[in-house]
């Protein structure tokens, strides 16, 4: 493992970008596992799996409630922005997965992006299956919401533990072409997410990890930056292809 300082990305490099809770840390948005974290104060049996859900539908949507709340009062912070202009030049040769469910990448200006665990502002019916555009808050059980077709309950389109992440055969897809991995701020503890190291070391591309201290998996990454998501993303990625 060794500290890196530059990326330097060719016109054949594919990038596949992997973020998760840390590179929101700094726009306020909690982390899971440090002090403070959102679980802190929630057990996510009580909140996050298919089981919580149908022990207290009520509870578990003030818990995502209160996550919508936080989201839409934050802002994209120059880590996310740095990926979404990388996008700008990289075209169709990046690709950013996250396990992320607010939606700040995308108001940094990401496109390609793929939330493997849900989203936060889309709901779905328990039946019909079918996502919905959804901010509203959901804090008691008066106000819980309803399918407009058939009238079942409407849960959080997050994928809870015990379920399966959202199209893991494109992110394979995305990662079997890719030639340089970045992850950034993942405690890599939840797989499949914190298993795309080794499928990448297993194909021998350049894996990167970015964060301020190391991840659970870090032994499979060829390099480690320790920093904030801000602090190092922004001039590692402005300088990975400088002349595009
Ligand atoms: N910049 C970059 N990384 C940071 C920063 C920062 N400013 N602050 C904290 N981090 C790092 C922490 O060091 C930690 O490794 O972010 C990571 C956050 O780890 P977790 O809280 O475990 O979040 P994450 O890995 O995204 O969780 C994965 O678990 O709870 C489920 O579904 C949920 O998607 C989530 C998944």
């Amino acid at each position: 493992m060794r500290i890196i300082l530059i990326m330097r990305l060719t016109p054949n490099d594919r990038l596949f970008v992997l973020t998760g809770a840390g590179i929101s840390a700094e726009s306020g948005l909690a982390t899971f596992r440090g002090s403070g974290g959102l679980w802190n104060g929630y057990r996510v049996e009580e909140v996050a799996t298919p089981g919580a859900w149908d022990a207290d539908p009520e509870l578990v949507w003030r818990f995502y409630s209160m996550r919508r709340r936080d989201a839409l009062a934050a802002q994209p912070n120059a880590a996310h922005v740095a990926l979404a202009e990388i996008e700008q030049k990289l075209g169709d040769q990046f690709y950013l997965c996250t396990q992320n469910v607010d939606d700040l990448h995308e108001r940094a200006g990401s496109h390609r992006i793929h939330h493997m665990h849900g989203t936060l502002f889309q709901s779905r019916c328990v039946h019909c299956n079918v996502p919905v555009a959804d901010k509203a808050l959901h804090e008691t059980a008066t106000d819980l919401p309803t399918c407009p077709e058939c009238g079942a309950l409407l849960r959080p389109h997050i994928v809870w533990f015990g379920e399966v992440p959202l199209d893991m055969e494109g992110i394979y897809r995305e990662l079997d072409r890719a030639t340089v991995l970045l992850v950034v701020g993942t405690s890599g503890s939840v797989y499949p997410a914190a298993g795309f190291v080794h499928v990448a070391r297993q194909r021998g591309i350049r894996t990167v990890y970015v964060g301020p201290e190391e991840p659970l998996n870090a032994n499979a990454f060829d390099e480690i930056v320790l920093g904030s998501a801000t602090g190092v993303l922004p001039g590692l990625l402005s300088s990975a292809c400088p002349s595009a």
